[in-house]
């Protein structure tokens, strides 16, 4: 084990730190101790989820650059075959041209401020726009001069699923509303889509074959010719190991099915996934500082890396225990509430998290699935800003598993 000089009371906050061949999460944490919370990257893991997802969708895979904007996140999905965007904003936009200059970008915030559409066209040759009303569509129009070459997606609101975030509370037209908006906005786009986004984490493929009925249904009644469909983002994370949601494929395959059943065969296909691309592709190790009950006080939290844990989306990640020193641990595992280091009571995660029942001070809890809206996330609230960045190689999903060479 070499070039862990992070170990003792000093440790180094927001350096780089690879990880050192033959070594493993595990043994890292137990040489180095860390005082901070770590960052886990999994160079590897994320390139070969880009490689699955984009060889599995039968049509164009935007990234939802939100979820995980780390200029090494996007080379690794780049290297996997990811050549196009969704953005939100300008600076989103500027990252990606930054990136990878020839990249397609697509501008798919239904509420854009007229600078930023105005920048996008003329600045950054972003051709791509969704709305959601007609006073979004005249923006867009006027920002851009009346443009001729638009692609012009209109964003169709889709009933609540089975998810963890449901997009359509604050975006998306009516169904009645949509018809209407294809048919205004078909005569001024060179090529016209509906998008739509079933929600974030959406455990169940039937959801996009239904959303893909209705849009079906919209686009018949408009009348228009609809050239292409944005099934948006939505495919979940792996986040409870003992009950897996199905594989990526199946979602292709689910929305493949949809399509040709009701009768869009030749319509041009695109998906924007988010989380399902990246979250594998990181990982949290936070040390435990003091425990009360079922509760665990942790040294990261809901303004730190682990913004969805907490609250309304309450996200129970996968969560693992490491130990440093020789005293056994104990093989009965408990469900754990964690809470995070500020003094807000805000900051707290009801997960449950399954961990050893006597897990306690000193002991440090790898959490996984954190490539995806973790980092991105992160804040310098209550003067908690300070963690380490370690870089993992190999292919191991699990956090404790084997990691190779170093970049
Ligand atoms: C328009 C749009 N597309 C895609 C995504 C990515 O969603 P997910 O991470 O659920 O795949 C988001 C997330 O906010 C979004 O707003």
């Amino acid at each position: 084990m070499t070039n862990h000089n992070l170990s003792g009371g000093a440790n180094t906050p927001s350096t780089a730190t690879h990880i050192s061949p033959n070594s493993c999460l595990q043994d890292f944490v137990r040489s180095a101790r860390p005082r901070y919370p770590v960052s886990v990257l999994r160079p590897d893991v994320l390139r070969k989820r880009a490689e699955e997802i984009t060889a599995a969708f039968p049509g164009r895979v935007l990234y939802a650059a939100k979820c995980n904007p780390d200029e090494r996140v996007l080379h690794e999905l780049i290297a996997g075959g990811v050549d196009s965007f969704d953005c939100a904003s300008i600076g989103e936009i500027e990252l990606i041209r930054k990136i990878k200059p020839d990249a397609t970008i697509y501008f798919m915030h239904p509420r854009k401020p007229r600078e930023s559409i105005h920048e996008a066209y003329f600045n950054h040759g972003i051709r791509a726009f969704v709305l959601d009303s007609g006073d979004e569509l005249t923006k867009i129009l006027k920002e851009t001069d009346h443009a001729k070459d638009l692609t012009l997606f209109v964003r169709m609101a889709v009933p609540k699923q089975k998810v963890a975030t449901d997009f359509s509370a604050k975006f998306g037209a009516s169904e009645v509303e949509t018809q209407h908006l294809l048919v205004r906005a078909r005569n001024h786009c060179e090529k016209l889509g509906l998008a739509f986004h079933v929600g974030t984490q959406c455990t169940d493929p039937r959801a996009y074959a239904h959303a893909v009925k209705v849009a079906a249904n919209v686009i018949k009644a408009s009348g228009v010719r609809v050239d292409a469909m944005d099934v948006g983002g939505g495919f979940p994370a792996d986040l409870d190991p003992a009950n897996p949601p199905p594989p990526f494929g199946i979602y292709a395959g689910t929305i493949a099915s949809a399509v040709w059943n009701n009768g869009l065969s030749g319509i041009e296909l695109l998906c924007e996934p988010g989380r399902a691309m990246v979250a594998a592709g990181g990982a949290l190790v936070v040390r435990v500082e003091g425990r009360k009950d079922d509760l665990l006080h942790i040294n990261d939290g809901t303004y730190g890396g682990i913004f969805e844990a907490a609250g309304a989306i309450g996200l129970p990640y996968p969560a693992e225990m490491v130990r440093v020193g020789t005293k056994p641990v104990s093989s009965c595992m408990q469900a754990f509430r964690l809470a995070g280091p500020t003094c807000d009571s805000v900051d707290m995660m009801n997960g449950p998290f399954m961990l050893p029942s006597d897990t306690g001070e000193g002991d440090y809890v790898v959490l996984t699935q954190l490539g995806a809206y973790g980092e991105v996330s992160r804040t310098s609230f209550n003067g908690y800003d300070r963690v380490i960045h370690v870089v993992e190689r190999g292919m191991g999903t699990a956090a404790t598993g084997p990691m190779a060479e170093v970049a």
